[in-house]
């Protein structure tokens, strides 16, 4: 009986056939392990010498890692297993045998793995976030078409910018210039005037020069837009939508998460009403004596786990030294080690950044957009996710309401994501009104030409209406605690790097 890994529980006591790659191995003389890696999860299968013929066990502990076979025998329950389940082998047929697979249980540079990342995609953090998006896409999509929304797929040729002219990329289209969209949203309007609830769903492109860990080229956004709708309104819909996304990774992805060494008790919290601050009080947070303090408790804890890590490190170096250790006890030691260095890497980051990160926050200016360390500041402080709203004008896009009380700001907010993941959503209420709408787009230095049709509705049947952009990668990157966001999505576009 064919089946998969991720289906082995039901075939207890059974004899099947498992199709896969060698994720690692080891051998004595009479028995070989060889965890099975098939798409659907890691599974132990166990040979002993005798129940094969011995040319096929020589063959097969000859394998390299990612050589590609089938192994059949008795499903056995094994607590020890990846998945709770062994493999008892009474037959295989090797596929195609492979040697020197580059990317080895040891320690790769980033170049390295983006280089490579055809091959890295089969790794198990790789595949683990990899589902985790798998996850997160459908649950979007279940929310918005569970909630009476209709999909409206916007273009991704675009004559006019959504998002600010110094992040379009250009294309030539038949000798005349167009742009790779940076949002759907100026269409998702015309389409909320038709639908009431609308979302798109696609790839976004900005030409960010930005090298940070929070910046791809190419992206996906979810945009809802929705018709007759408020500020508390839209607050109230994100927080229900990113709750219901994390409810759903929580429910069909937990063994994934423990192996990425994600925050699950954080996520278990993650429901309604998250956080709620305006800019002003954001700027004054960063401002105070309590920033100040928070940040310096930061440093001490940051130094505390630096030397708890070199303890660790400088322990097992010495066990190596002593010698005496079996085969799987080095390997699972060349393991740990790349995973400590990893955090240590991590921490010596952000030990240097700190005094960089606090002294931003106290020079804070109101008037200034929060940069990516501030929303980080405001974001650390908080257990659950942060509404940020109300923003001045000056700092944000053109289509955003004024906000009729204070024209000093505009009615829009930004979603921080807990553990300073920062910046998850942005969203406003948008201009209704076509003078005001018209004045932002001179200000801008925009031809009103191009934006004809969208100031048309506010000519035609204007009504309150708003909406957000959830970014794909950096959700899967605050829900999988991945830092670098290029993990997030399988074929990363950056600044400096487009991996393959
Ligand atoms: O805040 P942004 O720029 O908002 C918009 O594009 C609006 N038009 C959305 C709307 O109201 N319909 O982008 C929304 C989200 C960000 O919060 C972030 O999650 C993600 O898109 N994002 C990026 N993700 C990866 N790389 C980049 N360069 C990103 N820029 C934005
Ligand atoms: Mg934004």
């Amino acid at each position: 009986m064919k089946t998969t890994i991720h289906q082995l529980s039901a075939f207890a006591g059974q004899e099947v056939t498992l199709s896969g790659w060698v994720y690692h191995s080891r051998h004595s003389g009479k028995v070989a392990f060889i965890v099975l890696r098939d798409g659907t999860g890691l599974c132990q299968c166990v040979i002993e010498k005798g129940r094969i013929p011995d040319d096929l066990f020589d063959q097969l502990v000859r394998l390299g890692q990612e050589s590609s076979l089938s192994l059949s025998g008795v499903v056995r329950a094994e607590p020890r297993s990846p998945g709770g389940h062994e493999l008892a082998v009474t037959a295989a047929s090797i596929v195609c045998p492979t040697q020197d697979y580059p990317i080895t249980p040891k320690e790769h540079g980033v170049e390295f793995l983006m280089k490579n990342r055809h091959l890295h995609l089969r790794s198990q953090r790789t595949w683990c976030i990899g589902r985790i998006r798998h996850t997160v896409i459908d649950a979007i999509r279940r929310f918005f078409n569970d909630n009476g929304f209709t999909l409206v797929d916007t273009p991704i040729f675009t004559a006019a910018a959504g998002e600010g002219e110094q992040t379009l990329f250009s294309v030539d289209y038949f000798g005349k210039p167009m742009f790779l969209s940076q949002t759907g949203q100026l269409y998702l309007e015309c389409a909320a005037m038709s639908f009431g609830k609308v979302y798109c769903f696609g790839p976004t492109f900005r030409a960010e020069k930005s090298k940070t860990r929070r910046h791809l080229t190419e992206f996906w956004m979810v945009e809802p837009e929705v018709a007759y709708i408020e500020l508390p309104g839209l607050l109230e819909l994100a927080e229900n939508f990113v709750s219901s996304v994390v409810k759903r990774v929580l429910k069909d992805n937990r063994p994934e998460l423990e192996t990425l060494g994600a925050d699950i008790a954080m996520l278990e919290k993650i429901e309604p009403p998250f956080h709620r601050l305006t800019y002003t009080d954001a700027a004054d947070i960063l401002t105070s004596s309590r920033t100040v303090q928070f940040m310096a408790e930061q440093l001490e804890q940051f130094k505390a786990q630096k030397t708890a890590l070199e303890k660790q490190l400088a322990d097992i170096e010495a066990a190596e030294k002593a010698g005496g250790l079996k085969q799987w006890q080095k390997d699972k030691n060349a393991r740990l080690q790349i995973e400590l260095r990893a955090e240590l890497d991590e921490l010596n980051i952000k030990i240097e950044n700190n005094p960089k990160h606090a002294q931003l926050a106290s020079e804070f200016k109101w008037g200034k957009d929060l940069g990516g360390s501030d929303e980080t500041i405001i974001s650390l402080m908080h257990d659950k996710p942060v509404f940020v709203t109300h923003y001045p004008r000056e700092a944000k896009a053109f289509y955003m309401k004024t906000d009729r009380d204070n024209p000093k700001v505009v009615q829009n907010f930004d979603l921080l994501a807990s553990q300073g993941f920062g910046e998850i959503i942005g969203g406003s209420v948008r201009e209704d009104d076509l003078q005001y709408l018209l004045k932002r787009v001179e200000e801008e230095g925009y031809d009103p030409q191009h934006y004809d049709w969208y100031l048309d509705l506010r000519k035609y049947g204007s009504v309150p209406h708003g909406g957000f952009g959830l970014g794909v990668e950096r959700t899967v990157a605050w829900i999988t605690n991945e830092r670098h966001i290029r993990q997030c999505i399988a074929f990363p576009r950056l600044m400096d790097n487009v991996c393959i």
